[in-house]
């Protein structure tokens, strides 16, 4: 009745943006994303017959907040007649603010849910259980890198290069630690009601993503680089369509891409991409790693950089 699990956090290069059903929590297009290591979440759970409601403690801090979405997806997972439960998650990154630390706790929570339980459910079942709470943690389930497939009533999810294939490096600027201003459930909402930009984002989603994958098969970063980063913009660019809009970044993440042009510009094989917060994240050849990290920690308005290497999917740790 009692289960540890670890999940990274996941970076998309092509991204998840906007919901073909919101209750379901379905995403209205394919997504590709690189599991990293070095970053974790881990959940602890136990069921106990004795309790009278869920329990969520986050970093050692009831987290009444988040009670409802994770007793959520316990039920999906354990079913509605399971114990209540006790969950304790920690992680060693700032959370809630566009570093994926939903994606890495709630892909933790189902594999420790699941053991717990006793469930049974495989990988796949698990990845849709996740996506089915914050649709990005279905890619942490899988390791290096990530293809999310967008179904009209489900998700299929698969590992289409591992870690040693392409080592790629990332490293994240923090440039704001507080939590973001709209949610990303919110933001995707607003942004198909409301930004005359989102038809076109869902059009030409498949396109991008042929080439990442291609890129990533051939190991071919130039090719990578120009289509994340352009996949990336054009997502922001339909928030900050949006009416009101939705700006996520802020003065250090403008200064942190003129970093990573300027780095470009010197040869390093590196390139950036941004989430619904603040920070930047630069993919870098091995090799480009440390240059970047020193460019970032010099960049105007970051907090701290954060340094990591490709990594393995959800699973389950010894209680300590
Ligand atoms: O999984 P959610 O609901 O937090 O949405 C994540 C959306 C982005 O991080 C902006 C893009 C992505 O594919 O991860």
């Amino acid at each position: 009745m009692q289960a540890v699990a670890q999940a990274q956090p996941n970076i998309a290069l092509i991204k998840y943006w906007g919901k073909r059903d919101v209750d379901r929590n379905l995403p209205a297009v394919d997504s590709l994303s690189v599991t990293l290591d070095s970053l974790w979440t881990r959940m602890s759970l136990e069921f106990d017959g004795q309790l009278q409601h869920d329990a969520l403690e986050v970093n050692g801090v009831a987290a009444p907040a988040m009670l409802q979405r994770v007793s959520h997806c316990l039920d999906l997972v354990a079913g509605t007649d399971r114990a209540f439960a006790r969950v304790e998650s920690k992680s060693n990154f700032p959370i809630a603010a566009g570093l994926a630390s939903s994606a890495s706790a709630f892909a933790a929570l189902v594999v420790a849910a699941d053991d717990a339980a006793g469930s049974g459910h495989g990988k796949s079942a698990l990845a849709r259980l996740a996506g089915a709470a914050s649709g990005s943690a279905a890619r942490s389930l899988f390791a290096g890198f990530v293809e999310l497939t967008a179904g009209d009533t489900r998700i299929e999810v698969c590992s289409i290069s591992d870690c040693a294939s392409w080592p790629l490096e990332i490293v994240v600027a923090v440039t704001a630690e507080g939590p973001k201003p709209v949610s990303s459930t919110e933001a995707m909402i607003r942004s198909a009601r409301t930004s005359p930009f989102y038809s076109s984002w869902l059009e030409q989603q498949a396109a991008d993503l042929q080439i990442a994958r291609d890129a990533v098969q051939q190991n071919d970063f130039a090719k990578l680089a120009a289509v994340a980063e352009h996949n990336c913009l054009k997502m922001h660019s339909v928030m900050w369509g949006s009416r009101p809009p939705i700006v996520y970044w802020n003065q250090a993440t403008i200064a942190c891409m003129e970093t990573i042009r300027a780095l470009q510009a010197d040869g390093h094989g590196v390139f950036f991409t941004i989430d619904a917060g603040p920070q930047l994240k630069a993919v870098c050849l091995p090799e480009a790693g440390g240059a970047v990290r020193a460019a970032l920690d010099q960049t105007s308005g970051v907090l701290k950089t954060l340094h990591s290497g490709l990594g393995q999917g959800a699973r389950l740790l010894e209680p300590e």
